[in-house]
């Protein structure tokens, strides 16, 4: 997709499609005035009609308006002139996106503008309108045997500003929302894909696929042997009832020399039926999303490497599948994790935190300045926040604010949780040096616990995504966070938004 700036007017302009805003009270903003003067009226005829009442989520479509060059024009609602802000600015890009998915719309004019909107600029303005229209292009069809449902792509992107001067950083901010619509859209596909495709074995190799296609991203992949001399026995403690064999994935991208990384961690269970502590039917099959940490950091790395980005970026991630068998990992059974610690495994079921910690102790062998876990690790996160916040925790409050920073930034939102020593005491054990589950209360809290166990000494933070990974219903499907989240954070870290 070509990507272009104008300073030129709305009616001038030629093409597919052009489009302009509409405030609440037939307050006419600068571009569609400009269509309305150029078309005699057109738009204003239209706001007496009560065709166009600019409410948000309002929308029309129209084509051959006299006086315009343009094909058609979309007019977009967008609510009272007094409350334009960034998410009314977003909630209109979201309303267009809509309205032309489905069109033959190939090429693009967006005279929405942030002009009236402050603490924000130019270079977020263009990274909010392009992810929101190529996300709302994204289509998942490998599964079905009629690809029809494959939208050809748009060809040209055309922003619209009042000044030539801000073309630097609406060009900037179009760049970076590409890099980081494709990582969405390879995090999306490999959540989406089913479990039988998207094994262990698959995740290893599209990690190798990616470093076939970056030269500067370096990938190693451990089998069940290596895994086992490392003495990662919790991890392979989850894998011992699934007969795919587990991987231990490792991707290196180096763009700042000799610095220390930033690691990222990825939970990648590619299905998780709970083991012998196995789950309830009902919705079991949603469970293939287990491996979406996984597939978001490893997503993250293309979006680093198609930017050139100079930081040096490590993802390790631990993949398996957990399955009840006669093999499996009986609740009672006690481990030895690559650390040394001992686990009391009272639930098979809270299997993520078994691969993560030893994932966790292997990645201190990076000197990690950063490290951070991203893991669909518990319904407990879910009943707490919801779908719409992924959780942050960690002992540097410093880190914390700082991803839920990039989370705003980004629109993607995280929301800090407690990681206090009280809740530790839920995790003894009897028998071993702690048990991996803490009962029902603050569960989330309680599995963050259990990662803080293995992370002294490290800058670390642990985002649960079970809640934001993917959506149910009838809109089922991996949602691409918190690739989004991710990348604002290494941008920023980057020095790379201007
Ligand atoms: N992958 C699940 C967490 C999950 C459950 C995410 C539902 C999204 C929706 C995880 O492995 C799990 O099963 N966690 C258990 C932990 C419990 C046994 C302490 C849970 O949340 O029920
Ligand atoms: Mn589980
Ligand atoms: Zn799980």
């Amino acid at each position: 997709m070509e990507l272009l700036t104008t300073t030129g007017a709305a009616s001038r302009k030629t093409g597919d499609c052009i489009i302009v805003g509409v405030y609440e009270n037939g307050h006419i903003g600068v571009a569609a005035s400009n269509i309305d003067s150029a078309s005699n009226g057109a738009i204003s005829k239209l706001v007496r009609l009560g065709d166009v009442t600019g409410s948000p989520g309002s929308s029309i479509l129209i084509s051959d308006l006299p006086g315009v060059r343009a094909r058609r024009v979309l007019i977009v609602g967008l609510g009272k002139k007094s409350n334009f802000n960034v998410s009314q600015f977003r909630r209109a890009l979201g309303t267009a996106a809509a309205k032309i998915q489905d069109s033959k719309i190939r090429e693009i004019t967006s005279y929405l503008s942030l002009e009236d909107v402050s603490g924000t600029n130019h270079y977020y303005l263009a990274r909010y309108t392009i992810e929101t229209f190529c996300n709302s292009l994204y289509r998942f069809t490998e599964t079905k045997s009629i690809k029809k449902l494959r939208r050809p792509a748009l060809r040209k992107f055309c922003i619209a500003t009042s000044s030539r001067s801000d073309a630097i950083r609406v060009l900037k901010g179009a760049e970076h929302a590409q890099a980081i619509v494709a990582g969405m859209s390879l995090a999306k596909d490999l959540g989406n894909l089913p479990p039988n495709v998207c094994t262990p074995a698959h995740l290893a190799r599209t990690a190798q696929l990616i470093a076939k296609k970056h030269k500067s991203i370096a990938t190693r992949v451990l089998g069940e042997s290596e895994i086992k001399r490392l003495g990662m026995n919790s991890f392979l403690s989850v894998t011992s009832g699934s007969a795919l064999p587990a991987k231990l994935i490792i991707m290196q991208y180096k763009g700042a020399g000799k610095a220390r990384p930033l690691v990222f961690v990825g939970k990648g269970i590619t299905f998780d039926a709970g083991g012998i502590s196995l789950k309830p039917g009902p919705g079991m099959d949603e469970m293939k999303f287990d491996m979406c940490g996984a597939a978001a950091v490893i997503a993250t790395m293309t979006v680093v490497a198609s930017l050139k980005l100079p930081i040096n970026l490590t993802v390790v991630v631990p993949a398996c599948e957990n399955l009840p068998s006669g093999t499996a990992t009986r609740p009672g059974d006690i481990v030895t994790s690559m650390s040394g610690k001992t686990i009391e495994i009272l639930n098979t079921d809270a299997e993520g935190r078994l691969i993560l910690c030893d994932a966790l102790t292997y990645a201190r062998r990076f000197k990690p300045e950063t490290i951070i876990d991203v893991a669909t690790l518990t319904g407990a996160c879910v009943v707490a926040l919801g779908h719409h916040r992924t959780a942050v925790m960690s002992r540097s409050d410093d880190l914390a604010g700082q991803l839920t920073a990039a989370g705003i930034g980004a629109d993607d939102r995280a929301w800090h949780m407690p990681l206090a020593d009280e809740y530790a005491q839920q995790l003894d054990s009897n028998f071993a040096d702690f048990a991996n589950v803490g009962g029902r209360d603050g569960g989330a809290i309680t599995a963050a616990c259990f990662l803080s166990k293995f992370t002294e000494g490290l800058n670390w933070a642990h985002l649960d995504i079970a809640g934001t990974a993917w959506r149910s219903g009838s809109a089922k499907g991996s949602t691409g966070r918190p690739v989004p989240l991710l990348s604002e954070f290494i941008l920023r870290r980057a020095r790379a938004i201007p």
